[in-house]
């Protein structure tokens, strides 16, 4: 099997590439060597390439950012999958892309169901969700995993940045009103690595018969507030730590560009249930990616 990565320098392409590596002669790829917002060259790359299996954790994800680069967001989260898409569809690939939590305007006060109805509050949002809805126009073998709270240790992530605050600040001060589930990068790469190995050979087929939307997160939901006590308590190397105190405080008081939903953990059992596969609960996974740092 061909398989084609984009975007394997991120968070998660960076753990997709190790799991994806040998099931397939796999080619894998990032910014600059391809440019998604460059549609000749990505339409030939994939030409040239002739995945049977193209998987994008290329995007966008600078969320603020987002806000004063509205074109550059949406070539690169809503027209390159939509190209993509086309491709794989041309010559009957199979074709795995990421979206997010951040379709969703928070206010529904329960894990959000594939059939909610999304209401972006960002740019990002917003692009990600054109991005879903064109690979659903192309149609063809697809399946688009909706995550959350992405982080790894490698790049800078959540889990990162309360780690760097804890060695220089005395004070931390984090929302409580921000809720979702954090995603170990590893995890979701190794779940649909192992969803990839449970399809074998018939790939195309399968992938059709399965197409559509799935949110696929880690398991429960937790305020940044809770999440950053848990990285506090796990963090193997305490003794560097100079925090003294970890207070709780509201969106409200941190004003950002963007606006970010407030309750957008999803609910996973779609996935489970059709794939009989999940993501460990949050703390669990935490753990075991705190081990390693
Ligand atoms: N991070 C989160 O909290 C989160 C939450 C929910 C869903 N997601 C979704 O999960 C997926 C993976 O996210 P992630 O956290 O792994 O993202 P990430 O770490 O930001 O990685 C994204 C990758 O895309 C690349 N990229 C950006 N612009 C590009 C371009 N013009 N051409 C080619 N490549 C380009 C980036 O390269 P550079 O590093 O060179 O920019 C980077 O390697 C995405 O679909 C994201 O929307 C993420």
């Amino acid at each position: 099997m061909r398989i084609l990565l984009l975007g394997n320098t991120g968070q998660l392409g960076w753990e997709l590439e190790r799991s994806l590596a040998p099931l397939g002669e796999l080619t894998a790829c990032d910014y600059p060597a391809i440019d998604l917002a460059d549609v000749k060259s990505l339409r030939q790359m994939i030409r040239d390439c002739q995945p049977d299996l193209l998987i994008n954790a290329a995007a966008y994800t600078a969320v603020d950012r987002a806000e004063i680069e509205p074109e550059l967001a949406n070539a690169i989260n809503a027209i390159a999958p939509a190209v993509m898409a086309e491709e794989g569809r041309l010559r009957g690939a199979s074709f795995i892309h990421f979206s997010t939590d951040y379709v969703f305007n928070g206010s529904k006060g329960a894990p959000y169901l594939e059939s909610d109805l999304p209401d972006p509050l960002s740019v990002y949002g917003r692009t990600k969700l054109v991005g879903e809805q064109a690979v659903q126009e192309v149609g063809g073998a697809y399946l688009i995993l909706r995550t959350s709270w992405v982080y790894s240790l490698r790049r800078d992530s959540f889990v990162n940045k309360v780690l760097g605050w804890a060695r220089t600040q005395s004070k931390i001060k984090l929302v409580t009103d921000q809720v979702s589930g954090p995603t170990w990068a590893r995890m979701l790469a190794e779940v649909t690595s192992q969803l990839i190995v449970s399809v074998g050979q018939e790939s195309a087929d399968w992938f059709f018969q399965h197409h559509g939307l799935y949110h696929l997160a880690g398991s429960g939901y937790c305020s940044r507030f809770e999440w950053g006590q848990q990285v506090l308590q796990l963090d193997p190397h305490r003794e560097e730590q100079v925090v003294h105190e970890l207070l709780p405080g509201l969106t409200a008081e941190f004003p950002t560009p963007a606006r970010r939903p407030l309750f957008s953990a999803l609910n996973c059992d779609r996935f489970y249930q059709t794939f009989h596969l999940q993501l460990p609960d949050w703390k669990f996974a935490l753990k075991l990616a705190m081990e390693k740092v």
